[in-house]
């Protein structure tokens, strides 16, 4: 009988991906991708250690899936992810309705460990490859638009930033071949695709110098981006140290590389950037701040920031809020420190500012955001923006969304396009998530 997998993802774009390259794997084996879950012989979970709360909602969400396996006991469970390879075995002892564990760099084996779970025996594999990059593999599309992917072009992590279990959990990083990125960059444009986002979590330090190809991230993007100019690029993330001018100045030679940069600053004091092991200091981020508004005048900025890392002072945290202030950037990802087990920070840095101020520093965090995003949307009213559409609008099937080069999402009125059409969006005003207009050309 044929086996029916269903697979749910938490945490990054990484991890997207990546349950994309694991349907691809089982389907090679034999395998269909069950809708629905009670469908499902084989439930997997692809999950984030990222924070602790997102491991606490998976384990709930275990839970939840664990009912099934009551009601039905052929049915195999597997946790896979970035959470099966930090806890390991452990997690078979957390939660026994677990048969399979398996860390990101062993996917392959997955069949494999199928058979033997339904062989009654619980199967692990959660070792890391210095190699693996699942270069050869076409993933199966999991999304529903049909107009956007993502694409991996490295795996792990070389930065030992101190807070950070990433690079524990992913292992050291590696380039993926550049020859197998077109050629699956190519199939997705040939099957309607009209937007992919590379992936890696420091996308700058791309580097393939084999088989007589010398490519690091610049000419790789210029590569993507040549495929066809109906082709918009993005890429994620880019890290403060490593970002060059080189690469700015690429992106702003190819109207289809997408205007917008996602530069993590993570504090605002040197101080903290010192012990989080950043290897820049706020000045180093400002100047390529002013190096993007140089070179791409139109490109907007995001960020992702941390409250309370150790020691924080109200001090060290005023200068997070100054230098967002100052960087005006159109979206912020902001969290709450949250320790690690292994990390660095968590061996040689006391977790010590207390919840409350740690959340107290959040909250002025985010209200300084959507003060800023606010003003960003406003800059936008009045502008004719190009919008690759996507899909309907969430609220209702008389009007179609989509987002601009500078990734903010526009809704307009539906008269009859398609997902993956160009269309150019007078912006007549906005809400605090959305801009809104009409469509001026299509
Ligand atoms: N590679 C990317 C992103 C990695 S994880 C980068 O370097 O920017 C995404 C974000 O989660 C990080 O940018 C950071 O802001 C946040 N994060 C990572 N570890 C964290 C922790 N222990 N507590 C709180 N936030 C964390
Ligand atoms: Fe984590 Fe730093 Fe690597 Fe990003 S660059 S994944 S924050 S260690
Ligand atoms: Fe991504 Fe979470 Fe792993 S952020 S790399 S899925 S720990």
């Amino acid at each position: 009988m044929i086996k029916k997998v269903y697979i749910e993802t938490y945490g990054c774009q990484m991890n997207v991906a990546d349950s994309e390259v694991v349907v691809s794997i089982l389907t090679d084996a034999g395998f269909k991708t069950a809708d629905n879950i009670n469908d499902a012989d084989l439930i997997l979970v692809n999950t984030c250690s990222i924070r602790e709360n997102a491991e606490q909602r998976i384990w709930r969400r275990l839970k939840a899936i664990s009912y099934l396996k009551k009601k039905n006991k052929g049915i195999i469970i597997g946790l896979i992810g970035c959470m099966a390879e930090r806890l390991k075995e452990k997690v078979l002892e957390e939660d026994r309705f677990v048969d399979i564990v398996a860390g990101p760099d062993s996917y392959r084996e997955l069949p494999l460990l199928f058979a033997e779970a339904e062989s009654g025996h619980k199967a692990v594999n959660v070792l890391l490859s210095h190699e693996e990059t699942y270069a050869d593999i076409s993933p199966v599309r999991l999304d529903k638009n049909g107009v956007s992917s993502f694409v991996s072009i490295m795996r792990g992590c070389n930065n030992m930033c101190a807070y950070c279990v990433v690079p524990y959990v992913r292992g050291s990083e590696r380039s993926r071949d550049p020859e197998t990125v077109l050629r699956e960059v190519n199939e997705l444009f040939n099957s309607g695709y009209r937007e992919v986002t590379l992936l890696g979590q420091n996308v700058d330090s791309y580097r393939w110098d084999k088989d007589g190809l010398n490519i690091g991230f610049s000419e790789l993007l210029e590569k993507v981006a040549g495929i066809d100019p109906l082709l918009r690029v993005r890429f994620s993330t880019s890290h403060p140290k490593d970002i060059s001018d080189e690469l700015l100045k690429t992106i702003s030679r190819y109207d289809n590389i997408c205007k917008h940069i996602h530069l993590p600053a993570q504090s605002g004091s040197n101080r903290i950037l010192k012990l989080m092991n950043r290897e820049y200091t706020r000045e180093w981020y400002m100047d390529r701040i002013s190096a993007i508004r140089k070179f791409i005048p139109d490109c907007s900025i995001s960020t992702d920031m941390i409250s309370g890392f150790c020691t924080e002072t109200e001090e060290d945290h005023q200068a997070s809020l100054t230098l967002m202030e100052w960087a005006g950037f159109d979206f912020s990802y902001m969290f709450k420190y949250s320790e690690r087990p292994g990390t660095r920070a968590a061996r040689k840095n006391k977790d010590d500012v207390p919840e409350d101020v740690k959340s107290k520093r959040l909250t002025e965090i985010i209200s300084l955001q959507n003060k800023l995003s606010a003003l960003s949307k406003k800059n936008d009213v009045g502008k004719v923006l190009e919008v690759l559409i996507e899909d309907y609008s969430k609220r209702s099937r008389d009007f179609m969304s989509g987002r601009t080069s500078q990734n903010k999402v526009v809704v307009f009125p539906d008269k009859g396009y398609y997902k993956g059409d160009y269309v150019q969006v007078l912006i007549e005003r906005c809400t605090s998530a959305t801009l809104l207009g009409k469509v001026t050309k299509h």
